[in-house]
């Protein structure tokens, strides 16, 4: 099957829309600077008037109580999600990711629906924990990264050792695009190797209105008078950098081999506005997406697009689920009719939410690049495909096996069936996983960082009024399982009864009372697959 078949094409205002847009996320480790710094973006971006803004909303990053009176409180992390304002012409979709490390299942899947990345790295830290795991997500597709150097008005580490870093242990080769001169209390600005002019540092930085000083020529004598210490340093430093650095192309970065690096100070709106330009200059515009059947252009006519997060009771009133849905291809207008490809099901869609920056709004139209929020009663799960019709299954999102495991126990038991329904909401939203194994009656729940069983706890209480308990269990991994051979999958199954479960899609799981037991049944079974991804069935 050709990946690119003949389908009708957009007409050229959609393809402008189209051409216009750019949708990414932010990379960091916790405290590196991506709530300071997307709280600039959308002050540039005219979304917000007032600094703080973001930073009030922010989920805190340590403890379960705070997190959860964040949650409660709702509307919150529904408007920081996603971010849609206009810069220079251009629609920016930011997506945001949560900070806590055990909520990076939710995180990977964000990545998914973005075009590019822009990893924030403390220049004090260099190249941390999260920050590693994150670029790893965004490598398996290739995603064009932006890297932004922060904190410069700190004392830093030395610049040429960050980008080392960022080469050795990230694996992508850096191209500066500015360089800093000075840092902590001596921090002046920083050169532009491709425009050749020096920004001027001043702390407050940039605002919307008032541009930051520039001296044009890397030899104006200006520089000397105004900075007789650092220019020499600076010089002897640029020389080095055009001699031994890899100078920006734009195809490496698009292909995911390189990443331009920008230096400067979050905080300070200092060097924000280089990477509003890189993102809309360099980054890409919305581009194919694979399916199981073929590769779908964004330009094409008619409307698909895939669901890559799912969020609950973002209004308090309603007890509301918003999936939201990444558009692919074509042009979706309010009222359209689109295809619920998983159930076959025709859904009229009346009342669409997009994201502008802190409201809720209906959405009358959207492009491809663009989220959509799709009210959910129960039936949209994370993965789903949508489209006019055609059956398309977009691929690459995934769930990962869980890590931490616990034994579901009810207080009442007479609140069964509420408990069912409440782990299969919260399994298919993505907030746990849950396994029913095949002998017995209990139910194990899955997860990849602790605070998701607090999370799912709380929620159980307040959404579906059950008392539940969580306690330990002797399962140390699971794997979701599959074989061609129906023959040996029969005899698998009917040997290993005792370790498998069924996930909330149904899925076969072994679940391995230790590692090294794990290791043992792969070995004996070799014609069985033991997967620790799997992707929307
Ligand atoms: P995160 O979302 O990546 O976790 O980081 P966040 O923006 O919250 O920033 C973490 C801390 O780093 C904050 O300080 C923030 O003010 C500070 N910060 C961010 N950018 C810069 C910068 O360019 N220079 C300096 N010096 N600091 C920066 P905090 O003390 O945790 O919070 P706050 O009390 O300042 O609000």
């Amino acid at each position: 099957m050709p990946s690119f078949p003949v389908t009708a094409v957009s007409a050229d205002a959609s393809i402008d829309a189209i051409q216009r847009r750019r949708t990414f996320a932010i990379i960091s480790h916790p405290d590196a600077g991506k709530t300071t710094l997307t709280e600039k973006l959308l002050l540039f971006g005219g979304a917000i008037q007032l600094a703080g803004t973001v930073k009030a909303r922010k989920s805190s990053r340590h403890a379960t109580s705070d997190w959860m009176a964040i949650e409660k409180s709702r509307g919150i992390s529904v408007a920081s999600s996603v971010m849609q304002f206009e810069y220079d012409a251009h629609v920016i979709n930011l997506l945001d990711t949560p900070g806590h490390q055990d909520f990076s299942e939710d995180t990977y899947r964000v990545l998914t629906a973005v075009d590019s990345a822009l990893m924030v790295i403390d220049g004090g830290n260099g190249v941390e924990t999260q920050t590693v795991k994150l670029l790893e997500v965004c490598r398996l597709r290739d995603t064009p990264i932006i890297t932004f150097m922060n904190k410069f008005d700190r004392e830093s580490r030395d610049p040429m050792e960050l980008l080392d870093e960022v080469e050795s242990v990230l694996g992508i080769q850096c191209a500066p695009v500015t360089w800093p001169i000075g840092m902590g209390k001596c921090f002046r600005g920083v050169y532009h190797l491709l425009r050749d002019e020096v920004l001027v540092f001043a702390a407050g930085g940039e605002t919307r209105e008032q541009a930051v000083e520039r001296i044009a020529g890397i030899d104006n004598p200006e520089l000397d008078r105004r900075f007789p210490a650092e220019m020499p340093e600076l010089r002897e430093q640029v020389k080095l950098l055009r001699g031994a650095s890899h100078p920006f192309t734009l195809e490496d970065f698009l292909s995911g081999q390189q990443t331009p690096v920008f230096f400067g100070s979050a905080i300070n709106n200092f060097g924000v506005r280089e990477l509003l330009s890189a993102l809309i200059d360099w980054a890409p515009s919305p581009r194919p997406r694979p399916t199981t059947g073929r590769t779908v252009r964004p330009e094409e006519e008619a409307f698909s697009g895939f669901v890559f997060k799912i969020q609950a009771n973002m209004d308090p009133q309603h007890r509301d689920r918003v999936a939201f849905l990444r558009v692919c291809s074509g042009r979706f207008q309010r009222g359209m009719k689109i295809k619920h490809l998983r159930l076959g099901r025709d859904v009229q869609v009346h009342n669409p939410i997009t994201f502008l920056a802190q409201e809720r709004e209906l959405v009358e139209e959207a492009f491809a690049g663009d989220i959509i929020g799709l009210h959910n009663h129960g039936s949209i799960q994370i993965g789903d495909s949508f489209s006019q019709g055609e059956v398309l299954q977009f691929t690459g999102i995934p769930y990962f096996a869980p890590e931490l495991f616990r034994r579901v126990r009810l207080r009442n038991p007479l609140k069964t069936k509420q408990l069912q329904k409440g782990l299969q909401q919260l399994a298919e939203e993505g907030a746990t996983q849950v396994f029913k194994p095949l002998q017995g009656g209990d139910m194990i729940l899955g997860a990849v960082g602790v605070l998701q069983f607090d999370v799912v706890a709380e929620r159980l209480k307040s959404e579906y009024a059950v008392d539940a308990m969580f306690d330990p269990v002797a399962v140390q991994a699971a794997r979701w399982v599959q074989c061609d051979d129906l023959k040996m999958l029969a005899e698998f199954t009917r040997k290993q009864e005792e370790h498998l479960a069924e996930d909330a899609g149904n899925r076969l799981a072994y679940l391995a009372p230790s590692r090294v037991n794990l290791d043992l049944i792969m070995e004996r079974w070799p014609q069985v697959a033991f997967h620790a991804t799997r992707e929307h069935a």
